[in-house]
C-alpha cells in the first residue's frame, strides 16, 4: 500500500507535466483510492484563464474515472525546493478542498510538499471544518 512519502514522489513526478505557462507554477497531486491504487494529476492551465484546473481536479477525475469512489489520502506538491516565498504551504484552494470533501472523511489526510519532499500533514476536518457534504444531501 503506498505511503505519504510514495504518494509525495508521484505527485512530485506528475507535477512535471503540469501545464503552466501562465502562472508557471507547477503543481502535482496523487490520491491513493480505496482500490488500493494510485491516481495522479496536474494543473492544466488556459489561455482563457478561468479554464484552468487544478492538480486536485485532474487526479479526482482520474480516480473517478477508474472507478474508486473513495480517496483514502491525497497529496499536493506545489512551487519549488525549498518552498515559496514567506514559506507557504501549497495548501490546497477553497475549491479544491470541496472537491475532496465529496469522496473523503473529515479524518483523511492531506499531505502537502514541494518538490523536495513532504513537507506538511493535515486532516481534511483542518483545512474544511465544519464542511457541507453529500450526508447534507442524504447521500
Ligand atoms: N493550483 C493547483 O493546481 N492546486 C492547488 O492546490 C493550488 C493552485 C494551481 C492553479 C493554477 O494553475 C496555479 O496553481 C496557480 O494558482
Amino acid at each position: 500500500m503506498a505511503t505519504p512519502e510514495d504518494l509525495i514522489a508521484a505527485a512530485a513526478a506528475v507535477r512535471g507535466n503540469a501545464h503552466a505557462p501562465y502562472s508557471r507554477f507547477k503543481v502535482g497531486a496523487a490520491i491513493l483510492g480505496d482500490s488500493g491504487r494510485v491516481f495522479v494529476g496536474a494543473n492544466v492551465e488556459n489561455a482563457a484563464y478561468p479554464q484552468g484546473q487544478c492538480a486536485e481536479s485532474s487526479a479526482i477525475g482520474a480516480m473517478v474515472a477508474a472507478g474508486d469512489r473513495r480517496i483514502v489520502m491525497i497529496a499536493v506538491v506545489g512551487g519549488e525546493p525549498g518552498g515559496e516565498p514567506g514559506d507557504a504551504l501549497c495548501t490546497p484552494c477553497g475549491g479544491c478542498r470541496q472537491r475532496i470533501r465529496e469522496f473523503a472523511a473529515p479524518d483523511t489526510a492531506i499531505h502537502v510538499g514541494d518538490p523536495a519532499g513532504l513537507r506538511r500533514s493535515f486532516t481534511l476536518d483542518e483545512l474544511l471544518p465544519q464542511s457541507f457534504g453529500p450526508t447534507n444531501l442524504a447521500f
